[in-house]
C-alpha cells in the first residue's frame, strides 16, 4: 500500500516533536580547476561546518542567495551527495556513511523533488510507468489502483494516465514529480526550488499542494527557495544560509517579526513593498558575493556587513541562542540597531 494509515494520521498537536534529521558539522568541498592553464586545482567550499536539526512533521525552509549551498545541502540530506566530512542522522541512525545496498534500503525514506521535473522524469515513460516503476523497485505491487490513488493525491486527473512528460503542463509535471517522490512512502521530502520555474498562478497551486500533503500525510518537508515570500508562506521554521553557513535559524514568525542577523535584515529589506517609499530606510545589500573558493577566515558576511569590526575576522559564525529555537551567527547580534543603512561597504 502506498499511503500508510500512520501517515494519514499526521502529527498530533500535543506530541513532543521528534528530531527526524540531525546534521552535525557537515562540510562539502569540491575540487575545481584553477583559472590559468598552469593554475593548480582549488578547493571550493559549498557547505561549511553546518549543523541543523529538523523536527518530524515540520516544514523546514532553507533560504539564501544563489550559490550559497542550498542544493548541495539538500542533496546531502537525500544522500545524493556524500558530505566531505560531518554526520547526518536520520531518526537517530547515522546515514552519512551508508553505501550500496544499505543506502538503497534507506533511500526511500528521504526523497527529492527538483525544480525542473523535466530533467528528472524519464521522457520515455508515461505517467503510469513513471509511478509504477518506483513501486516495483521497492518490491511493492504496482496495481493501477495504487497509481490512480497517487495521482488523485497530487491532483492529477485519470485522463493523464498514459501521457508522457512532454504532453503535460509545467504544473502537471511538477505534480507528477511529487507523486513519484511520494510513491515510495518517504518520511522526508527535500523540495529544491519546486515552484521557481512555474507561472505565479501555478506556483500558488503547487505550494498549496505541498502544504496540504504535509498536513494530510504528516510529512516532513525541507523546502528550498531563494524567495523569502515563498518560504514565509510554507515554512514552520526557517534557516537563512550564506556562503555555506547558517546565518540565522528561527521559527518563521520570529524570523519575520524579529530578525537578528544583518544579512537577514538585508534579505527582508530587499522584498518588494506594498507601499513604496514608506517605512524605514532600506538596508541595501551591496558589495560582491565573495568567492566560495578558499574563502577568507572569519565571518562569511564580513565584506558586506556595515557592522563589522576587527574581531569579526576571527569569528567563525558559531551560532548564539537569541530566543527559544532562534539562533543567530553574528557575534554582535542583540547589540545592533537595524536602522543603520548597509550601503557603506
Ligand atoms: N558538482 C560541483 N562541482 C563544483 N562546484 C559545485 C558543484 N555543485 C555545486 N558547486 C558549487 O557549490 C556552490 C553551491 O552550489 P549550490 O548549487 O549548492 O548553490 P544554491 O544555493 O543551490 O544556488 P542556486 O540558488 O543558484 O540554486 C556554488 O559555488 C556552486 O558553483
Ligand atoms: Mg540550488
Amino acid at each position: 500500500m502506498i499511503i500508510h494509515t500512520s501517515m494519514l494520521a499526521g502529527i498530533r498537536l500535543n506530541e513532543m516533536p521528534q528530531k527526524i534529521m540531525v546534521i552535525r558539522n557537515i562540510s562539502k568541498y569540491y575540487t575545481v580547476k584553477g583559472n590559468g592553464v598552469f593554475q593548480a586545482s582549488q578547493r571550493l567550499s559549498a557547505v561549511d561546518k553546518l549543523s541543523l536539526e529538523i523536527l518530524k512533521g515540520q516544514t523546514f525552509g532553507l533560504v539564501g542567495e544563489s550559490g550559497c549551498g542550498k542544493s548541495t545541502l539538500g542533496k546531502i540530506m537525500c544522500r545524493l551527495e556524500d558530505p566531505s566530512c560531518g554526520e547526518v542522522y536520520f531518526q537517530g541512525e547515522p546515514v552519512h556513511s551508508l553505501r550500496g545496498n544499505a543506502l538503497r534500503k534507506k533511500r526511500h525514506f528521504f526523497q527529492p523533488v527538483f525544480q525542473d521535473p523535466f530533467g528528472s522524469l524519464n521522457p520515455r515513460l508515461h505517467v503510469f510507468e513513471t509511478l509504477a516503476e518506483p513501486l516495483r523497485l521497492a518490491g511493492r505491487a504496482s496495481a493501477i489502483k495504487d497509481v490512480l490513488q497517487l495521482m488523485e493525491l497530487v491532483g492529477l486527473g485519470e485522463e493523464l494516465l498514459f501521457r508522457y512528460a512532454h504532453q503535460l503542463s509545467g504544473g502537471q509535471r511538477q505534480r507528477l514529480g511529487i507523486a513519484r517522490a511520494l510513491s515510495v512512502s518517504p518520511q522526508l521530502i527535500v523540495a529544491d526550488e519546486p515552484v521557481s520555474s512555474l507561472d505565479v498562478s501555478i506556483q500558488a497551486q503547487i505550494l498549496n499542494l505541498f502544504m496540504d500533503l504535509q498536513h494530510r500525510l504528516g510529512l516532513t518537508l525541507v523546502f528550498i527557495s531563494h524567495d523569502l515570500r515563498v518560504i514565509n508562506q510554507v515554512s514552520d521554521h526557517v534557516a537563512v544560509m550564506y556562503m555555506g553557513r547558517i546565518m540565522e535559524s528561527a521559527p518563521v514568525s520570529s524570523l519575520f517579526s524579529g530578525p537578528k542577523h544583518p544579512y537577514t535584515w538585508a534579505l527582508l529589506e530587499a522584498l518588494p513593498r506594498l507601499k513604496p517609499g514608506r517605512g524605514r530606510k532600506r538596508a541595501i545589500l551591496t558589495g560582491e558575493l565573495p568567492s566560495p573558493i578558499n574563502p577568507a577566515p572569519g565571518c562569511r558576511f564580513y565584506n558586506r556587513c556595515a557592522y563589522r569590526d576587527e574581531a569579526c575576522r576571527s569569528y567563525e559564525n558559531e551560532l548564539f541562542t537569541a530566543a527559544e529555537n532562534h539562533t543567530v551567527a553574528c557575534r554582535k547580534a542583540g547589540t545592533l540597531e537595524r536602522e543603520r543603512p548597509m550601503n557603506t561597504c
